[in-house]
């Protein structure tokens, strides 16, 4: 069962499982080896925990981490699979004392959820409805002592009383080059890929300081390298391969060069609303806000104004497109 599941998901192997294993993120490490020691200590559930920033960068493996450390078991559910209060009473009531949920995408729960998940939160019971107009009656549940973990690309959209429940809200940031190195030497010792430095170091300013896109690269890399240069991995070969992934050297992909070209070719550099870039390189909005956007800004590529985006003169830079006079005045206005 485990290795046909592994063989499907490569990526259960490369998944870190110890705190020790999950590299950089080391102020949220700190606080959570803080928490951890002090919840086993007093044999008391951790508070819940709310992790927010981009996709890929180890939420979901930093759930899976903690539970491994507390040794609890963990069940995964996320907001939109939990569509009514009942399917919520389900999961809770078959929890244990100690164990983790954890809810993914949490800003997609729906009102009334989140409604009913307030108490099972702050004191550990559900108050459930039975039966309809006058012959109403409410039951209380008592529940186990639970720890929910939450994660979230989109921590704006979370309403303030749930944000308010969690003992204690993460910010997952992008990774550095030297951590997103190391994190690249770790999985490539796992694939059983050998490399030199020069190659690590080309991969990690290639990979948006990304853990998921690392992985990602390193495994096409593996592929181009198999196909075209007899498995080696020589800076020369991993430099075509970026070439044909179509990952220039700021890590920026196709999709994220055509939003910048959008906005310069045409929408003048903007300011222009997201969703007029949207259907102009005709992206799904949720992708380009959640994936794309933060690592422009990252880069000083794009400006959020309250007018719109707008592509700063960095971007005209990278792409080797002159910049207008009108641009570079108006630049210097905002
Ligand atoms: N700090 C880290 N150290 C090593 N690998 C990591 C780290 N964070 C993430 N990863 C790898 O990146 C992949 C994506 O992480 P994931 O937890 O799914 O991101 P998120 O839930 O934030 O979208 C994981 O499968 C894991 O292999
Ligand atoms: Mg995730």
């Amino acid at each position: 069962m485990k290795a046909a599941k592994d063989a499907k998901a490569p990526d259960i192997n490369i998944r870190p499982k110890t705190l020790n294993d999950f590299f950089g993120q080391e102020k949220v490490k700190g606080k959570l080896r803080t928490f951890l020691a002090a919840a086993k200590k007093r044999n008391e559930p951790l508070e819940h925990l709310l992790f927010y920033g981009p996709p890929g960068l180890g939420k979901t493996t930093l759930a899976h981490v903690i539970a491994n450390e507390m040794e609890s078991e963990i069940r995964v559910t996320s907001g939109p699979a939990i569509e009514r209060a009942g399917d919520l009473a389900s999961i809770l009531t078959n929890l244990k004392d100690r164990d983790i949920l954890f809810i993914d995408e949490v800003h997609r729960l729906s009102k009334i959820v989140e409604e009913t998940l307030y108490p099972a939160m702050e004191e550990y019971h559900l108050d459930i409805v039975l039966g309809k107009g006058p012959s109403a009656r409410t039951v209380r549940l008592d529940l186990p002592r639970f720890t929910i973990i939450g994660a979230t690309t989109r921590i704006g959209m979370l309403s303030s009383p749930l944000r308010d429940r969690f003992g204690a809200i993460h910010h997952i940031d992008y990774y550095s080059s030297a951590e997103v190195e190391m994190i690249l030497v770790r999985s490539a010792a796992i694939l059983g890929m050998k490399f030199d430095k020069a190659v690590a170091r080309e991969l990690s300013k290639t990979s948006r300081g990304t853990p998921r896109v690392a992985n990602r690269l390193l495994r096409r890399i593996r592929d181009y390298s198999e196909v075209h240069a007899k498995g080696q991995l020589t800076l020369e070969v991993v430099k075509k391969a970026l070439e044909m992934l179509e990952v220039d050297k700021a890590g920026l992909d196709k999709a994220d060069r055509r939003i910048l070209e959008a906005i310069i070719k045409k929408h003048a550099g903007g300011p222009v609303g997201i969703e007029s870039i949207a259907a102009t390189i005709s992206e799904d909005i949720e992708t380009l806000r959640d994936v794309h956007e933060p690592y422009l800004l990252q880069l000083g590529f794009l400006k959020r104004t309250s007018r719109g985006r707008m592509a700063t003169l960095l971007a005209y830079e990278h792409l080797s497109i002159p910049i207008p006079k009108k641009v570079k005045d108006q630049q210097e206005l905002f």
